[in-house]
């Protein structure tokens, strides 16, 4: 009923979150999104851009994914149903409430190729002792991606946790103007032996950074 009224006007469910403020599942022209006050979380512009991003990368030859940042999981559906990757996939993010949206709303469930985990991302990469051939760092608060995510020390456990054969994907900035703070970063990568590709103004704004293994 949801879907098809929102084909007239958008049909929005507000939820309050400690996290994240007031996350809005919103039925739009048959389709249903996950936004913040001033973000698309999941299944819009943001699905669109993550699939821009894994376009660059040679999927079949990773054989499992670690992702920061869960929200609705659109992008656990574009590497499922559009590039076809059936490998197991790991799943974080800090917010419970979250988690229960990409469950409820969105019918993303733990199984043998997907675990998501309530946990703070630094936390969990510092104490991960799996190696993953494939890490999407998707890590925001509304439009805000936490100043310690582009902290060096939060990358060198990343590289800890990577095989060191695949890719890292990693959502760096909403707005071109922030991508100048990347250079210690791309650095850092390059110097651990990635190519690392910068994908500006992905969609009209995002910047990407597509780094991957020579
Ligand atoms: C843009 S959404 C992720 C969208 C998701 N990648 C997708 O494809 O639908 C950003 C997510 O990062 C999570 N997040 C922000 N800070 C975090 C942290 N410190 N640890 C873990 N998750 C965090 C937020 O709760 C939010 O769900």
């Amino acid at each position: 009923m949801k879907r098809l009224l929102s084909y007239i006007y958008p049909v929005s469910k507000k939820v309050p979150s400690q996290y994240n403020g007031k996350l809005e599942v919103t039925w739009y022209d048959g389709k249903k999104y996950l936004n913040t006050k001033n973000a698309n979380y999941s299944y819009g512009s943001l699905q669109e851009i993550l699939k821009f991003g894994l376009e660059h990368i040679h999927l079949s030859s990773i054989s499992n994914c670690l992702l920061l940042g869960l929200g609705g999981g659109s992008v656990i559906d574009t590497l499922r149903n559009h590039f076809n990757f059936q490998q197991h996939i790991t799943a974080v993010d800090i917010d419970p409430v979250v988690i229960a949206i990409a469950q409820k709303e969105f019918q993303h469930y733990n199984s043998p190729t997907l675990s998501m985990v309530c946990a703070d991302a630094q936390q969990f990469i510092l104490e991960n002792t799996i190696s993953f051939d494939l890490i999407i760092v998707d890590l925001y608060i509304d439009a805000h991606m936490p100043s310690q995510f582009m902290e060096l020390s939060f990358w060198k456990a990343i590289l800890k946790s990577h095989s060191q054969q695949g890719a890292i994907l990693f959502n760096a900035a909403l707005h071109a103007s922030n991508s100048e703070n990347l250079h210690p970063i791309i650095s850092l990568l390059e110097v651990n032996g990635f190519l690392v590709n910068t994908l500006q103004k992905v969609n009209g704004t995002n910047t990407l950074l597509v780094a991957q293994t020579q």
